[in-house]
C-alpha cells in the first residue's frame, strides 16, 4: 500500500462503525499503558463532536490507570461547560464516570471573560505538559479537524504560529472556538484520524492526496515529519 501522505502510518476501513470503536479504544488503551510503562503517566488529546463518543463509552469500562492520565481537549467550543455544546461536558458525561474519576482534565473554556485570555491560559498550562503520548483527531465533511475550520479567523495562528493553543474564530459555527495548534498536535508520538462515511472519506483522501491546510486544514496534520498517523474509517 502506498500511502500518499509521508506522516500516514497506516489506513485502517471498517464495513461497520462498532467494530472501530472496538479497535481505536483498545489502541488508545495500549498507547495510555505504554505511556505510563515508561514515564508514570500518560498525556493524550481527544476530539469533541460525535464520532468518538461511542469509543470514550467503551474506554470508561476499561481498567485504564487512570489515576495516571492527563487528558486534553483536541478544542473546544467557548462555551459553558454545562452547555449542551461543550466538549468538556461531553467528556464528563460520556467518559469520566465513576473509577475514571482520578483523571486529569485540563478545562479549556475556564473563565469566560475572553476566549483569547482562556486560550493564553490554557497555553500556559500546556507548556507544563509532555508532548501529547497520542491524540484523536476527527474531521469534519469541510476538511476541518481539531477547530482548523477553512476560512476561520486565526487559522494561520492554530496552522503556523508557535503557541499550543488559540482562539479562532470560525465563519461557520455558532461559537467562538479554543482549539490546540498543529504544533501541539504534530508533537505528539502518535496521531489517531477517526472517520465515517463515504463523504469523509472522499475529502480525506482529497487531503491526503496533496496538501492544502488552509482549504482542508486535516491535510496538516497529514502533511508532516514529526508524528506517525494511523487513520481509521468506517462505512456507517
Ligand atoms: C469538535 C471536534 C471537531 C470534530 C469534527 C467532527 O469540537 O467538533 O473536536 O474537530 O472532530 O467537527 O465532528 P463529528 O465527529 O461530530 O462529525
Amino acid at each position: 500500500m502506498t500511502l500518499g501522505a509521508p506522516a500516514l502510518a497506516s489506513e485502517c476501513r471498517f464495513a461497520r462503525a462498532e467494530d472501530l470503536h472496538v479497535v481505536v479504544a483498545a489502541r488508545l488503551w495500549e498507547l495510555i499503558d505504554a505511556a505510563v510503562e515508561e514515564r508514570g503517566r500518560a498525556t493524550i488529546a481527544l476530539a469533541g463532536g460525535s464520532t468518538p463518543v461511542p469509543i470514550y463509552n467503551l474506554l470508561r469500562e476499561m481498567p485504564l490507570p487512570w489515576d495516571r492520565l492527563t487528558l486534553v481537549p483536541t478544542d473546544e467550543r467557548w462555551v459553558n461547560v454545562d452547555d449542551p455544546d461543550s466538549n468538556e461536558g461531553m467528556f464528563r458525561r460520556e467518559l469520566l464516570a465513576g473509577a475514571t474519576a482520578g483523571v486529569e482534565l485540563l478545562s479549556m473554556a475556564r473563565s469566560r471573560a475572553a476566549a483569547a485570555a482562556d486560550a493564553a491560559a490554557c497555553d500556559e498550562s500546556l507548556a507544563r505538559l509532555p508532548a501529547f503520548d497520542a491524540v484523536l483527531l476527527g474531521m469534519g465533511a469541510d476538511g476541518h479537524t481539531a477547530s482548523w475550520f477553512p476560512g476561520a479567523r486565526g487559522l494561520q495562528a492554530a496552522l503556523e504560529g508557535p503557541r499550543r493553543c488559540v482562539a479562532v474564530e470560525p465563519a461557520t459555527t455558532a461559537q467562538t472556538r479554543i482549539t490546540l495548534t498543529r504544533d501541539a498536535v504534530v508533537a505528539a508520538q502518535r496521531l489517531l484520524l477517526v472517520i465515517g462515511g463515504p463523504t469523509k472519506w472522499e475529502v480525506y483522501e482529497r487531503a491526503r492526496d496533496a496538501p492544502d491546510p488552509t482549504g482542508l486544514p486535516v491535510s496538516a496534520v497529514l502533511h508532516q515529519d514529526r508524528a506517525p498517523v494511523d487513520v481509521y474509517w468506517s462505512a456507517d
